[in-house]
């Protein structure tokens, strides 16, 4: 019988830890999101980051600025944020539109604020064992294989994106305290099927609804599906469900990593705040 990773209840455990820490220390962190244009899903994800921002007990401000910002307007507001004392998280929700530039816009965010741990600094930081705001999306990965109480010492995991040259590195180096070895793979990569295969453990995040099934696993592997589609206007993930009673764990999607996810965004509120008030 494959069983489910509930994100729902690992995101609830993980926002009463960040709740009680502002009670008790009466903290007063602020995240400041900027969102920019109409995109509809950047829409919601921002809402439900405000809505679980003031459960937890985080002061939030949206700025909304148009579809039509040039690059110059977007990187005068993150620097007006980044001097704001009251202002301790930045996340700027991608994606941005065609005339702006992602990767100018994340590198004007002051490190010690970038909450989402885009900033190559903190990347760099992370990967190399220094101190940083570590990536969201690898401790929201490394949460749900711990939640499964399985043995991970001696495993392999494989992460196949579309652009698994950025996004693997940090999870890589997230694993090998738990001594998982991790690998990396584009689709159209040479042995790729052999080396799904061969996985103990698929991280996938393509956009691609069935992109992992049944006849592509091992049996007995641990499935995190990060992928996301809008189907006859259904969300779902990139894993097939005929993986079900042959994998041993699968995140199900909607209800796996996007919960998980917003709720580590909060957690690294509290690690800019307690970096920016203690300067650690
Ligand atoms: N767009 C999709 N996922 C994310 C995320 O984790 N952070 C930000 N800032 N934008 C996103």
């Amino acid at each position: 019988m494959t069983q489910y990773i509930n994100g729902r209840e690992i995101a609830k455990s993980i926002h009463e830890e960040v709740k009680d820490e502002i009670e008790h220390k009466r903290l007063d962190p602020g995240l400041a999101a900027v969102l920019v244009g109409d995109d509809e899903a950047s829409h919601i994800y921002v809402r439900l980051k405000e809505r679980a921002a003031k459960r937890d007990g985080i002061r939030f401000e949206r700025f909304h600025l148009p579809d039509t910002t040039h690059q110059g307007e977007l990187i005068s507001l993150i620097e007006e944020l980044n001097n704001r004392k009251d202002i301790h998280a930045i996340l700027v929700q991608l994606p941005l539109p065609k005339q702006i530039d992602a990767d100018e816009a994340i590198l004007s965010i002051d490190p010690i604020k970038d909450v989402d741990g885009f900033h190559p600094v903190n990347v760099d930081r992370f990967i190399a064992g220094q101190s940083a705001v570590p990536p969201v999306l690898t401790q929201a990965i490394v949460s749900m294989l711990e939640s499964t109480k399985e043995k991970l010492a001696g495993k392999h995991a494989i992460v196949i994106a579309n652009s698994p040259a950025l996004f693997a590195p940090p999870v890589a180096t997230a694993l090998e305290p738990l001594q998982v070895t991790t690998d990396w793979s584009r689709v159209d990569a040479p042995e790729y099927k052999e080396r799904l295969k061969a996985a103990d453990i698929i991280i996938v995040a393509l956009g691609q609804p069935g992109a992992i099934s049944k006849d592509m696993i091992k049996e007995g592997a641990i499935l995190i599906d990060i992928g996301t589609s809008k189907v006859d206007g259904k969300v779902i993930g990139d894993v097939s469900p005929d993986v079900d009673n042959y994998a041993a764990w699968r995140s199900p999607s909607p209800g796996g990593i996007g919960p998980v996810t917003v709720a580590t965004l909060m957690k690294n509120v509290l690690t800019c705040y307690n970096k920016q008030e203690n300067r650690l």
